[in-house]
């Protein structure tokens, strides 16, 4: 698969099958995300890989997953992801402006994950400090994101948006994603 049709065909996935992930895999999604652009080439990022039933289970108990849908959209407990990889500013290394760096790693992690055949649900609703204290989190580290990673278990596609931009499933589950065209994103063209 190439760099576009990854980039076109992404999509959040909510639903997974069973399937494990590996480290190994998980490892090189990571590296995919540290080579991401990084303001001043700091590269703040940290990352933490959970696998086990155990922390999985744990962290899946504090994510919310597609607001839209009103409870129809969160994995059922056959559903849940194989692993969840957490992104974290390390705050001796960078203090502010970490976020930028952030969405260009997990977009990086996203896109590389889905040219794997594998899943993937960026997660920022999620209770941080809950998070931080299963995964013992230290104050030098601060908790960004989670993304969710797992085998799909679902079908999601996008569509032109028109005028409203909430996704919805249909009647046999597929989930559509408006996204806005070109007419509506560029402002100007000089
Ligand atoms: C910063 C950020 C936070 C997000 N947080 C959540 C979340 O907590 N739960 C969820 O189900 N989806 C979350 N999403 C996924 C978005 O809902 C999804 O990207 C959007 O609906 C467009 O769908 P697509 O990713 O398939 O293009 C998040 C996406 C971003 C960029």
């Amino acid at each position: 698969m190439d760099c576009f049709e990854s980039i076109i065909k992404r999509r959040s996935i909510r639903k997974f099958n069973r399937e494990a992930v590996s480290t190994e895999l998980l490892k090189e999604l990571v590296k995919y995300g540290s080579m991401a652009a990084s303001g001043m080439n700091v590269q703040p990022l940290k990352y933490i890989i959970a696998t086990s039933d155990e922390k999985c289970s744990e962290i899946f108990k504090h994510t919310r997953w597609a607001g839209y849908l009103k409870g129809k959209g969160s994995p059922s407990f056959n559903e849940r992801p194989a692993a969840f990889i957490l992104v974290l500013n390390d705050n001796e290394l960078r203090k502010s402006g970490y976020e930028l760096d952030a969405g260009a790693a997990v977009q990086n992690i996203l896109l590389a994950a889905h040219a794997a055949g594998l899943g993937t649900c960026w997660l920022g609703a999620i209770d941080y400090e809950k998070i931080n204290e299963i995964t013992g989190i230290e104050d030098r580290y601060k908790l960004i994101s989670a993304i969710a990673v797992g085998h799909p278990a679902q079908k999601s596609i996008s569509e032109p948006s028109h005028g409203d931009i909430k996704y919805y499933l249909d009647d046999e589950e597929v989930l559509h994603v408006p996204k806005r065209g070109l007419n509506e994103v560029i402002l100007n063209i000089f």
